[in-house]
């Protein structure tokens, strides 16, 4: 069993982004078993954001929750937000937008629990850089979450190393991960010096879209995932399981398939250890071009 460190105590993150679109799970009963079920092979964190689905994707996971309470004190809850999207709002000028002020900070917060039915996030984080985003500000918001008791820790998502010092150097609280695309069809993070930063800053990677959205079984490298990973006794998605967990620091996927078998395979692959000589062999299949 691979050891973790951070505070998302678990190989595999279960993303809730594509929820809505899973007619067979909205009935709460059924998205009940089917936490159930995952809850049994040991994964208990599920990463939200007010944004998916429009909320719907927090409010199907509430009612499930509703309809089994027992399953409450089990969960582990990441939520999201400060992303604006137009229809949002009844008037006004109708264009996306990030928002990282108190006030929509606050009613976010607000709005992701009372969707999710439950007291407190587990995790919390700034979705997006924002550029208009005041640090002192969106510090002092951040704070009062968490003494509110609303958020246990805080963190961020998709920022660039001086976007998380810049918020860090307001804080008190410690800022405990970064939430960013990283898969074998997104790996520049690993080449342009994000990834070092984190390690160095003690941030947690969480890796978004670690299958490319259904893309990584394209082209060679699909060919050569599926050519290892029968080599080695898992499937194609748990070889890129494995791949991200190979990364210093393990990466925690954060898987947006909500397939059973996917979801055990890519349980499996993220205990796997792989080696160089394979890791390499897939970012090159990956690329297109040799490793120089
Ligand atoms: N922080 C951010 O800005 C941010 C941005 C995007 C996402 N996220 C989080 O990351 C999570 C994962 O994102 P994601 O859903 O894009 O991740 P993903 O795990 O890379 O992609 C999952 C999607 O790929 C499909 N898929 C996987 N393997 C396939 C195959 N071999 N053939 C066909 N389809 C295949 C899945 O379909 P099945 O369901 O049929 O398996 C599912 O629709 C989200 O749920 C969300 O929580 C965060």
């Amino acid at each position: 069993m691979v050891q973790q460190n951070g505070v998302v105590d678990t190989p595999l993150v279960l993303g809730m982004m594509r929820l809505a679109e899973q007619k067979q799970l909205r009935e709460p009963a059924v998205l009940a078993d089917w936490i159930e079920k995952r809850l049994e092979q040991g994964l208990h964190w599920f990463d939200h954001a007010d944004i998916y689905g429009d909320g719907r994707c927090e409010s199907l996971f509430g009612a499930a929750l509703a309809a089994r309470p027992e399953l409450r004190s089990q969960v582990r809850l990441i939520g999201k937000a400060d992303i604006v999207k137009p229809q949002a709002e009844p008037a006004g000028r109708r264009v996306s937008r990030y928002d990282t002020s108190e006030a929509h900070l606050t009613a976010a917060v607000d709005g992701s629990l009372e969707r999710l039915g439950v007291e407190r996030l587990d995790l919390f984080l700034v979705h997006r850089p924002d550029p208009l985003m005041d640090p002192e500000a969106t510090a002092r918001t951040l704070e009062r979450l968490i003494h509110s008791g609303k958020v246990a820790q805080i963190g961020v998502s998709n920022f660039l190393p001086e976007q998380w010092r810049l918020l860090q150097q307001a804080l008190g609280a410690r800022l405990c991960c970064n939430q960013f695309e990283l898969s074998l069809r997104a790996s520049q993070p690993l080449f342009n010096g994000t990834s070092e930063a984190m390690q160095r800053d003690g941030l947690q990677v969480l890796a978004w879209s670690p299958l490319a959205g259904g893309r990584l079984e394209e082209e060679q490298l699909g060919i050569l995932l599926n050519e290892i990973a029968a080599d080695v006794g898992c499937g194609a998605v748990g070889l890129a399981m494995s791949w991200l967990r190979r990364i210093p620091g393990q990466p925690v996927p954060v898987l947006g398939s909500l397939n059973e078998d996917r979801v055990a395979d890519a349980l499996a692959g993220a205990r796997l250890e792989m080696s160089r000589e394979d890791w390499f062999a897939l970012l090159e299949a990956a690329r297109g071009h040799r490793v120089p």
